[in-house]
């Protein structure tokens, strides 16, 4: 299912914001690239460790805003598989151009692995940068749905995660982690957490309790 559904862009499973949290080596950006193959619209995949391109294959790989916008001023409204790999300059320049992008060019599901690498205090009470901030409110005017992992939540300013209607969330320890987790997805949720076997994920989408899913394949 595609469209602009209900005041939001949906394409497969995506829908508004999407959280993915976890520990590391989990399988979260996996998750990801697997939930972006059922889309049937436009992704752009940002890869700020410039290492997925085996995870996401057939993907139009750019290394800087400039091409990509080239490219999206052909392919916008068409089904185009963007992977962006920052490998030179400033990181968060990089993360600030494909916000621009995704805003500009909207219909898409913006997906941004590592995204507590662009978010923190530098950005002021928001704890992000304003271009983002922007995709979180107001993006869905533009039909742009978001997906992003993290592996520390509370680095994730809860400007964006107050919005995810949905988590996927894959094993934790930590117990801050899990008392943070309890505010979206209750208690008794939020404690199975620490049960999760690696590559397991509770998927929840504030329609009761959470779904266990996924495990090794
Ligand atoms: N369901 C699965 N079954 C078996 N192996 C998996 C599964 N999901 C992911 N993997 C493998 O586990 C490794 C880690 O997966 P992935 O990179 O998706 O984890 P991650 O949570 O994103 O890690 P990081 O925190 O380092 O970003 C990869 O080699 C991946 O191929
Ligand atoms: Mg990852």
């Amino acid at each position: 299912m595609r469209g602009f559904i209900d005041g939001e862009y949906q394409d497969g499973p995506l829908r508004g914001c999407t959280f993915v949290a976890g520990e590391r080596g989990m399988g979260k950006t996996t998750l990801v690239a697997n939930l972006l193959s059922v889309c049937d619209g436009g992704v752009m995949f940002f890869d700020p460790l410039a290492r997925h391109e085996s995870l996401l294959p057939g993907r139009k790989l750019f290394f800087q805003p400039g091409p990509l916008q080239e490219y999206l001023r052909i392919n916008r409204e068409r089904r185009f598989k963007v992977l962006y790999q920052p490998r030179d300059g400033d990181i968060d320049e990089h993360f600030r151009a494909l916000c621009l992008i995704a805003r500009a060019f909207g219909r898409m599901i913006f997906a941004i692995d590592e995204l507590d690498m662009f978010c923190g205090p530098r950005w002021g009470d928001r704890r992000m940068p304003p271009c983002f901030y922007d995709l979180v409110n107001y993006g869905r005017h533009a039909q742009v749905s978001m997906i992003a992992t993290a592996r520390y939540p509370m680095s994730v300013p809860r400007g964006f995660t107050s919005q995810c209607a949905q988590m996927y969330l894959f094993h934790e320890t930590e117990p801050d982690h899990i008392t943070y987790f309890r505010r979206y997805i209750g208690s008794a949720d939020a404690l199975s957490l620490s049960a999760l076997e690696k590559y397991q994920y509770l998927h929840w989408n504030g329609d009761g309790p959470a779904q266990l899913c996924g495990g090794r394949r």
